[in-house]
């Protein structure tokens, strides 16, 4: 894939560095019009984005290495080890629609990655955008104590994408905060402790979300290994029945667990899931922050499935993939319970005014008549185009896990960053990638992005 803005983005670049440098803000001015000039266009027939903001000091470093040097120093030395492994070293530069640049290399790739559920309008989508430049004239994060219509409208229409099934909104800041706001919810209202959750699955990375994902180390690392957190497998009700009895506080499943490569259930799993746990007085809590807000076709992944769960957590792409925001979702009994204390939960940056204002518009777009269609029709190419290849797609809309016996995991998703398309490998599988396309893609891109992956992987 070429990048066809790629001459004409250094050039901007240096003439606002040069221009900055002689003479501040009048010079800047006069590099705008080469915005527009032939060589930065976008290229309607390759889809190649035109380069369209280079402030001086983006990005911060001069190089990928110097990048990875302070990031390793400074943030997060695991973090640059596991992108190498992956053979998916890169630093977003650019981002428009369903693909990033890299910083440095200049090259474009499709997100099918698409941070869980984050990007799942595509990057810096130009609705949410305006809605947030809009509301920057008088709003910002807001204070956490008072009463704010912004926090209101947007649970308002969370709860109408459950079509009026869930009817209280908690604000968080993120997937690890709803896991620990919906797990003490739990523990408060059934007065027990015991938590059954999937094996292989993740909740985020505070302690009560650490305890209840699978992972071991993690449990070791932080003496979090709970004797009344139990796991089981994913779509086994035996399993589920002899675990879940009359001390259990809630069941917690993540509706599909991505780093297994997103496993089908059997059609009844999830009612069956819900008998046991209105047998045992258990509650039921579903983790859509992978499948949430339209990825699977539906506005919520439960929502195939026949069941009203008591609880729903979401995060990543309440902010429209701009801003932060995070929520857990309420069936009335929960509600009734968890508000009837002065504060049941705080969060300074969970429900920030500007957020919500994200939040609503990521509700009013996602549920505009035609959008989840336009969804499924895609999902529908992609299972189409991907169709007999030698692998097998387990599938729910444009959640996807493409599980291969020939190509080892990482060697997958190197080969397929090698060719363009970014994504990252299914953990727990041996060959296997987590595959979450962009819910905004145009049928061309689509297409693209499936040639590139059949040239890739078979
Ligand atoms: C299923 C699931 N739950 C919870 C989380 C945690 O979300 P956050 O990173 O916002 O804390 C994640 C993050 O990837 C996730 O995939």
């Amino acid at each position: 894939m070429s990048n066809a803005g790629r001459d004409g983005t250094s050039s901007r670049r240096d003439c606002i560095r040069t221009m900055a440098a002689a003479g501040g803000a009048a010079a800047l001015a006069s590099c705008a019009p080469n915005r527009r000039a032939a060589s930065d266009a976008g290229d309607p027939e390759t889809g190649n984005v035109e380069a369209i903001h280079f402030p001086e000091g983006y990005p911060p470093y001069p190089s990928a290495e110097a990048t990875e040097t302070a990031f390793a120093e400074h943030v997060s030395p695991g973090n640059v080890g596991v992108m190498k492994a992956f053979g998916t070293e890169l630093h977003f530069g650019q981002r428009e629609g369903a693909r990033v640049q890299d910083a440095f290399t200049k090259k474009w790739y499709w997100d099918c990655h698409r941070n869980g559920t984050l990007y799942n309008l595509g990057h810096r989508n130009p609705d949410i955008i305006a809605a947030v430049k809009e509301a920057l004239h008088q709003l910002e994060i807001g204070n956490l104590l008072l009463i704010s219509g912004y926090k209101a409208k947007a649970a308002e229409k969370l709860i109408a994408s459950t079509g009026g099934a869930l009817t209280g909104v908690t604000y968080t800041a993120s997937g690890a905060e709803s896991t620990e706001v919906a797990i003490r919810a739990v523990r408060g209202i059934t007065r027990r402790t015991k938590l059954v959750s999937i094996e292989a699955s993740y909740h985020g990375h505070t302690c009560f979300a650490l305890a209840a994902g699978d992972n071991p180390d993690n449990h070791e690392r932080y003496l979090l290994d709970f004797d009344d957190f139990v796991f089981v497998p994913y779509n086994d009700l035996d399993a589920m029945t002899a675990a879940v009895d009359d001390e259990t506080a809630a069941v917690l499943i993540e509706s599909s667990p991505a780093q297994s490569g997103f496993p089908v259930p059997d059609s009844g799993y999830f009612q069956a899931v819900n008998d046991i746990c209105r047998k045992n007085g258990a509650k039921l809590i579903i983790d859509e922050v992978q499948t949430g807000l339209g990825a699977t076709g539906k506005f919520w992944f439960w929502q195939h499935h026949g069941i009203v769960p008591d609880i729903v957590t979401t995060a990543k792409g309440l902010g429209g993939g701009i801003l932060a925001n995070a929520a857990v979702l309420l069936a009335p009994e929960i509600k009734e319970w968890f508000f009837d204390t002065a504060i049941p939960h705080s969060s300074t940056f969970g429900g920030n005014e500007l957020g919500c204002v994200a939040t609503a518009k990521v509700c009013d777009l996602t549920m505009a008549p035609g959008f989840l269609e336009q969804v499924n029709a895609l999902a529908e190419q992609f299972a189409e185009g991907l169709r007999g290849g030698p692998y097998r797609v387990n599938q729910h809309g444009l959640c996807m896990g493409i599980l291969s016996e020939e190509m080892g995991k990482m060697e997958m998703t190197a080969k397929l960053f090698e060719a363009g398309i970014f994504t990252v490998p299914a953990w727990y599988t041996d060959g296997g990638v987590e595959f979450r396309p962009i819910l905004t893609l145009t049928e061309n891109e689509a297409d693209e992005i499936i040639r590139i992956f059949r040239d890739t992987v078979g």
